[in-house]
């Protein structure tokens, strides 16, 4: 019986599509889109511009409603759902991670992580335990009373992870997590990502940067809000192996600038 509940989707999406209307005009943002997630899975969703990403990420996530079609989380009919039970039901399958990091810049990195605790009524002592242990599951246990702008991007966006993580989601919606960093700060979440998936949390990902689908283990592809392609990845690319190539580089390109200095 296990295995049967293991071998469940843990997202199935059947015929969705999405109208936006404006006045007298109708955009069909997506359109008749039907596939399965399997717990576990770590998805890429690729397309260009204006195909439909967000908008299907903001259905998934429960930020939004079809236009028709019909959408299972976890075998739960959201459209079923009550606004207020819909809310709670979100809140503790999915954690969000936005390209532009969505934190409060007043609060630094510990109170920013906190915040959903707070909402959620858990004790200021458990909140400190939580909220310590997933900052130091990102790296940033040296970072904990800096606000947003007094970090980097990448430092910036494993404070949004860790928030994310607060409730203990089973699946992880990301939307261009990597699309406001650098190379080498985009290797480091996806390294985040790629630990978190190991330990068994669900992860979708939207992202136009080949490079970054080919850390997951499918990419799914939209064209004009319609599903046109859906690949395994047989062997993803480990960011721990590509940070250690960074790392062996920079050691080279120092060393060879000490032997190029002129000796003093
Ligand atoms: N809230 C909205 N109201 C009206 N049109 C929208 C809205 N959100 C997105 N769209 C339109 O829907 C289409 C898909 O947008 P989006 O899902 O944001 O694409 P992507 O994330 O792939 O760039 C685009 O043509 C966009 O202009
Ligand atoms: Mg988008």
């Amino acid at each position: 019986m296990f295995k049967n509940e293991l071998n469940k989707p843990i997202i199935i999406v059947e015929e969705l599509t999405k109208i936006y209307k404006m006045d007298s005009l109708e955009l069909k943002a997506l359109s008749n889109v039907s596939f399965n997630v399997y717990p576990g899975e770590f998805v890429s969703v690729m397309g260009p511009s204006g195909s439909g990403k967000s908008t299907l990420m903001n259905l998934l996530g429960c930020l939004d409603t079809p236009t028709s079609g019909r959408y299972f989380l976890d075998q739960q009919d959201v459209s079923k759902l009550k606004d207020n039970t819909l809310a709670a039901f979100r809140n503790k399958k999915i954690g969000f991670v936005f390209q532009n990091f969505n934190l409060l810049p007043k609060l630094d990195a510990f109170q920013n992580v906190e915040l959903p605790l707070i909402y959620a009524g858990v004790s200021r002592a458990e909140r400190n335990e939580i909220v310590k242990k997933l900052l130091k599951k990102v790296g940033l246990e040296d970072r904990i009373h800096h606000r947003p702008n007094q970090l980097s991007g990448g430092q910036t966006q494993r404070v949004a992870i860790a928030r994310a993580l607060v409730n203990n989601p089973s699946i992880i919606l990301a939307d261009e997590p990597t699309g406001n960093l650098d190379t080498h700060s985009g290797e480091e979440i996806m390294q985040i990502f790629q630990t978190l998936n190991d330990e068994g949390i669900t992860i979708i990902l939207v992202t136009h940067e080949h490079d970054i689908s080919l850390h997951t283990k499918r990419i799914i592809h939209f064209r004009d809000g319609q599903l046109v392609g859906d690949e395994k990845i047989k062997n993803p690319v480990r960011a721990e192996d590509i940070l250690q190539d960074f790392a062996k580089q920079k050691e080279k390109q120092e060393l060879e600038e000490i032997q190029l200095s002129p000796k003093k």
